[in-house]
């Protein structure tokens, strides 16, 4: 396991190009599994994540292959065997994206229960009660979803009882095999959805009602795509840098951006103090002296991100004043906390609330990140802090930021990687 080891303050300057989204590749490429042609991405980021779907596509007898000069991955799809093993399915919670496309594509599924994580418990019974809802007989045996539909899928109206993310996109999968037309109510409006459902688009899919909270999918035939998907940029890694430049006082410019995507994220900013120049693809981060507390919970989209929690707690650290941030998508995201306290944060936790008192200096510590968005907050707490600070068990972190580490030293910041520490 790597470690990073982080002398701050930072004083970071210059662009920073923020690379393709963790949330949209994984269900695109899961996607890829009904199609019966090889097709191709570009702007694939290089994540764990998708090294660890790539290996699970594998498993089940979908080829890849990397075109590292022209940065692009082609899949080679097909299913020999409709199984995704708990060995990838622990290690990333999205496995349990194939179980739509498995389901949809030959008819069963057999696919390992995900379990909770340092966040939250994370069920996936809303899938599998939709599932039902098209018809499939579902089993849980061993750890272990066993679904079924012998004669085929069958259209249904469904109501999610709480907006879910890869909910949504396992049910619009399965909802193109299904005989007829299928209403996805109360369905997840994140931007990753949208790009899931403008890809099945551009394939043949016949869906209305993209972007919003009741999708309309008519069952049919699709076809692989005839020329290269682009993954857009990662609104959440977007976010990040601007925790950055936030806290550390950069003044950034992040280039290859979709600011559309991140209207709450700025807004919360610029109650804090933050000024923004953007352009359609470009955000100039322009950072305060002083900065504002603020009050808010985290939502579906287009609430403020819970991915983006823990990132905007630490910026709160430097704000005049104390700040209170409700986690309202999942139980346990808080792990950083007692981290960010080892730092010198005064950060208290009532229920799902953080109260967090702005204004104290955060210092080097040894510390240990608990989960993805986690190691990004401890490391932007890190490079603003004074003295050292090592972020222990950083894998984490390589799940879902492409090279953090080597963007943040040609910036100029302090960082280095201790291999197998
Ligand atoms: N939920 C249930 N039952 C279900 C499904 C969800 O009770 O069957 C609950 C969850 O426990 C949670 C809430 O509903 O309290 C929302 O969960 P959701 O299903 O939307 O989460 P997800 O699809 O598992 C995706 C992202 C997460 C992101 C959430 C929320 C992917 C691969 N993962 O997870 O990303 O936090 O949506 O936006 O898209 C990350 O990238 O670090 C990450 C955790």
């Amino acid at each position: 396991m790597d470690s990073l080891v982080i002398k701050g303050p930072a004083s970071l300057k210059g662009e920073v190009t923020i690379s393709g989204s963790k949330n949209t590749v994984l269900p695109l490429l899961f996607a890829g599994l009904v199609f019966d042609e090889p097709f191709s991405f570009s702007n694939v980021p290089r994540l764990w994540d998708v090294e660890t779907t790539l290996q699970l596509l594998k498993s089940m007898g979908t080829e890849s292959q990397w075109n590292k000069e022209e940065g692009t991955l082609t899949l080679v799809p097909k299913i020999t065997m409709p199984v995704a093993e708990y060995e990838w399915v622990k290690k990333m919670r999205a496995g349990i994206l194939a179980l739509g496309p498995l389901i949809a594509k030959t008819g069963e599924a057999k696919v390992s229960l995900p379990g909770g994580c340092a966040i939250g418990a994370r069920p996936v019974n809303f899938h599998l009660d939709a599932l039902k809802k098209m018809g499939a007989e579902i089993a849980v045996e061993n750890g272990y979803i066993h679904a079924k539909a012998p004669k085929g899928l069958k259209a249904a109206v469904i109501d999610f009882p709480e907006v879910t993310v890869t909910g949504t996109e396992n049910l619009m999968i399965a909802a193109l095999f299904a005989k007829g037309t299928t209403h996805l109510k109360n369905a997840a409006q994140e931007p990753e959805v949208t790009h899931l459902a403008e890809f099945l688009k551009s394939c043949g899919a016949k869906i209305d009602g993209i972007g919003s909270g009741h999708l309309v999918i008519e069952g049919g035939a699709i076809q692989a795509p005839r020329s290269k998907v682009a993954v857009p940029p990662d609104r959440i890694e977007t976010g990040t840098w601007i925790a950055i430049a936030v806290t550390t006082r950069s003044p950034l410019r992040l280039k290859s951006v979709n600011p559309g995507e991140l209207t709450e994220v700025l807004d919360i900013y610029r109650k804090m103090g933050v000024g923004f120049e953007t352009t359609s693809n470009e955000i100039q981060v322009i950072p305060s002296e002083v900065y504002k507390p603020v009050e808010l919970e985290t939502a579906p989209y287009p609430g403020f991100p819970t991915d983006m929690q823990a990132q905007l707690l630490v910026s709160c650290c430097f704000a005049q004043g104390t700040s209170r941030i409700r986690e309202k998508i999942f139980e346990n995201r808080f792990m950083h906390v007692a981290e960010l306290r080892r730092m010198g944060a005064q950060i208290e936790i009532e229920g799902n609330c953080a109260v967090v008192k702005g204004g104290t200096s955060l210092q080097g510590a040894p510390i240990m990140a608990t989960d993805l968005r986690a190691s990004a907050c401890l490391v932007v707490a890190a490079l603003a802090a004074q003295g050292t600070t090592t972020i222990s068990r950083i894998y984490h972190l390589d799940r879902g930021y492409q090279k953090l580490d080597q963007k943040l030293k040609r910036l100029g910041a302090d960082i280095t990687r201790l291999s197998g520490v």
